[in-house]
């Protein structure tokens, strides 16, 4: 029986991990688990940054950004001595189950633990919304909605001095942030690495604009894709439109979460905890949303599963645009 369960945060940072923390801690609570953190991701658990909590702990969490336990890029776990050094800490705690709230990273780290035989469940946590065992990840409501606050403002000023605007939002290698985004905000050209245009393409679609008398444009890119000061570059110069490269970055990432990833953190953390009440942890598993509902999958099986493409969402940009 699981008496005792420990919980980390890995990856890039996303809002709703402490709300997540927090419902993983109550939850546990209130099903008479003694419940524990550990600090800076697997580097934390390797190193024995581990502590009991008290439901003190996660007073006025809900609607605090990034992470209490602090994250970290470790990719020392990959090597089996290290993987077994943090089962040793675990066990030095008499832990018998590991909570993971992160993206694709952290349930590697995950599974390479479940492998050796520990209880592990993954909760899907990125601002990327990259998971494919979830439609849904803790962090992109609220990264979206920071981007169109963004983008709004951008548009004010790219209207008033009638310029081209190419905003360049994350994702790693997804594009979802940048399509949602393109759709709320109407951009004249969303490009993602599922839709890669060239400089050529969009110059002649920004060309097409020009000559339907469009003084200003908001491009949204993907990261990743295009040397961004070059192509602006090009841009000015073969169409006229005076065009500026701006980069939101790491303040996509920060801030109070949305309360859809609130309810999200809520609904995917006290399936965590009964998944490990109920001893249905099986390899190792992870909690997911699919079509509203929250389920669980293999953490094997879910980490191999291909990432959904937003085939209907592409086509009502191309139709908009
Ligand atoms: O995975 C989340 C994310 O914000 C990605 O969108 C981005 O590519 C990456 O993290 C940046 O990570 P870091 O802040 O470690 O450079």
């Amino acid at each position: 029986m699981v008496k005792r369960i420990a919980i980390l945060t890995s990856g890039g940072d996303a809002p709703g991990m402490n709300a997540a923390i927090r419902l993983c801690i109550r939850a546990g609570l209130y099903y008479g688990k003694e419940m524990y953190v550990i600090y800076e991701g697997f580097k934390g658990l390797v190193e024995g940054q581990i502590h009991q909590v008290t439901k003190d702990f996660t007073k006025d969490l809900i609607n605090r950004g990034g992470t209490i336990l602090k994250s970290a890029r470790y990719m020392e776990f990959i090597e089996e001595d290290v993987q077994k050094k943090a089962i040793e800490q675990l066990q030095a705690y008499d832990i018998d189950a590991l909570i993971g709230i992160g993206g694709d990273g952290t349930y590697k780290g995950l599974l390479a633990l479940a492998k050796l035989g520990f209880p592990v469940i993954g909760i899907p946590a990125t601002i990327d919304n990259d998971v494919s065992s979830s439609e849904r990840t803790i962090g992109f409501s609220t990264a979206l909605n920071t981007i169109c606050e963004c983008v709004d403002r951008i548009k004010d000023t790219s209207n008033s001095h009638q310029r081209c605007s190419i905003v360049e939002v994350m994702g790693r290698y997804c594009g979802d942030l940048a399509l949602y985004a393109g759709v709320s905000e109407g951009a004249e050209l969303t490009i993602t690495s599922d839709t890669k245009k060239t400089d050529d393409e969009i110059i002649a679609s920004l060309k097409r604009l020009k000559a339907q008398r469009k003084t200003h444009a908001i491009v949204l890119v993907s990261e990743h894709l295009y040397d961004g000061a070059a192509l602006a570059k090009k841009i000015e110069e073969e169409t006229g439109f005076h065009t500026c490269y701006e980069v939101l970055g790491r303040l996509q990432r920060g801030g109070s979460p949305t309360a859809e990833d609130r309810i999200l953190a809520a609904r995917l953390s006290v399936k965590a905890i009964e998944l490990l009440v109920n001893n249905e942890y099986g390899n190792g598993r992870v909690v997911g949303q699919i079509q509203g509902a929250i389920k669980d999958f293999d953490i094997e099986e879910a980490i191999a599963k291909p990432r959904h493409k937003h085939i209907n969402l592409e086509k009502l940009i191309n139709m908009l645009q």
